[in-house]
């Protein structure tokens, strides 16, 4: 028979959407929790996980057929170096991630790609006729599902974060566009002198007490409710902006650099923390991030570092240094021109 160059691969590319599904199912199902201590029958999986014990075995097979579990005689399933990160407990876990990649938000906004690329409309305005934030504003369910996909994945950056910066010489810290507070709250914990702000909308600030509370640091840092197009807290000397450019087209960009230029101490600095686009080809996980901006968000994308420097001067900063960090973003600190 002929060799069919190419067509077992690019079959196999398209029907990758399958293998993120189930991997998302398996995640919030807590499956592999319940592998922790070892390797479990499909049968005990599905007691354990309220799962269909037929429809559970299918998916385990498939997803082990895909590198993702250990399979062995009887169906019986293991953890592998993969499906570790699943676990929901670990430093850098992939659960709150494989959650929200399962979600109703999510989908919805893939399902309008087609039309972002043919009209430069985001991929979710398309499908919905909404923004990210709009939905976020509206829908209490899809803005708990975000919010906890953003504090979760920020909680288990921040050893990564800790490890590549130092914030000894940081009096007060403030965290632009920080959500619920997960970065502040572990650059608070790990340094005592500090004195920290989240800043963000008010309708995120008003349930963003709570990991403050659990790091122990709710009496350094002060939560202000704010639009950062409009002004952010003055007088800080780190403001971190994480997650946030990406967000965002370029003139937005801009102003809120500008923002957060015009309210720091003169020997302040911004810390913009993002996936960087490589100027080099081949595969890279801030390429993947990048049609994921374009997905969810109006005009947002990721940018390689060539083009944070260009805003960075358009907004009278300079990038001063880069710092890698062992999980693929990196944290761009600027200073006044
Ligand atoms: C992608 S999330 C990143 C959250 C957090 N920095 C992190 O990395 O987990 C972007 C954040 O920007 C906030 N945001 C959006 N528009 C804003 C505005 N106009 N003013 C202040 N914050 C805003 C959102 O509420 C959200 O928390």
């Amino acid at each position: 028979m002929q060799r069919m160059a190419g067509f077992s691969e690019m079959r196999q590319l398209i029907c990758g959407f399958s293998v993120s599904a189930a991997t998302s199912a398996i995640a919030e199902l807590g499956v592999a929790d319940l592998l922790s201590a070892g390797p479990r029958s499909v049968a005990e999986l599905a007691q354990a996980s309220g799962a269909d014990l037929s429809v559970l075995r299918r998916v385990m097979r498939f997803l082990a057929s895909e590198g993702v579990f250990e399979q062995h005689e009887g169906d019986v399933f293991a953890l592998n170096e993969r499906s570790q990160w699943l676990k929901a407990d670990i430093p850098g876990s992939l659960r709150p991630r494989a959650s929200f990649v399962g979600s109703a938000l999510n989908w919805t906004a893939w399902s309008g790609f087609l039309d972002s690329v043919r009209t430069g409309r985001s991929a979710l305005q398309a499908a919905s006729g909404r923004t990210l934030f709009d939905v976020v504003k509206s829908d209490p369910g899809a803005a708990a599902t975000f919010n906890r996909f953003m504090a979760d994945q920020t909680a288990t950056s921040v050893e990564a974060i800790l490890s590549a910066i130092s914030f000894a010489d940081v009096r007060a810290f403030v965290d632009v566009g920080g959500g619920r507070g997960a970065l502040v709250a572990g650059v608070l914990r790990a340094n005592a002198s500090l004195r920290g702000t989240l800043f963000d909308l008010p309708e995120v600030i008003v349930s963003a007490g709570s990991l403050l509370d659990q790091a122990g640091v709710a009496d350094r840092c002060r939560m202000v409710g704010g639009d950062f197009f409009e002004a952010v807290p003055s007088d800080g000397d780190l403001y971190a902006l994480k997650f946030v450019l990406h967000d965002w087209p370029d003139a937005e960009c801009i102003r809120i650099l500008q923002n957060c230029a015009r309210a720091m101490a003169a020997d302040g600095r911004v810390l913009v923390i993002e996936h960087v686009v490589p100027e080099h080809g081949g595969s890279h996980f801030a390429r993947f991030m990048d049609m994921n901006m374009l997905a969810l968000t109006a005009g947002g994308r990721e940018r390689t570092q060539a083009e944070f420097a260009q805003l960075f001067a358009a907004a009278g900063l300079k990038l001063r240094r880069a710092f890698p960090t062992p999980i693929d973003i990196v944290a761009l600190e600027c200073v006044s021109v």
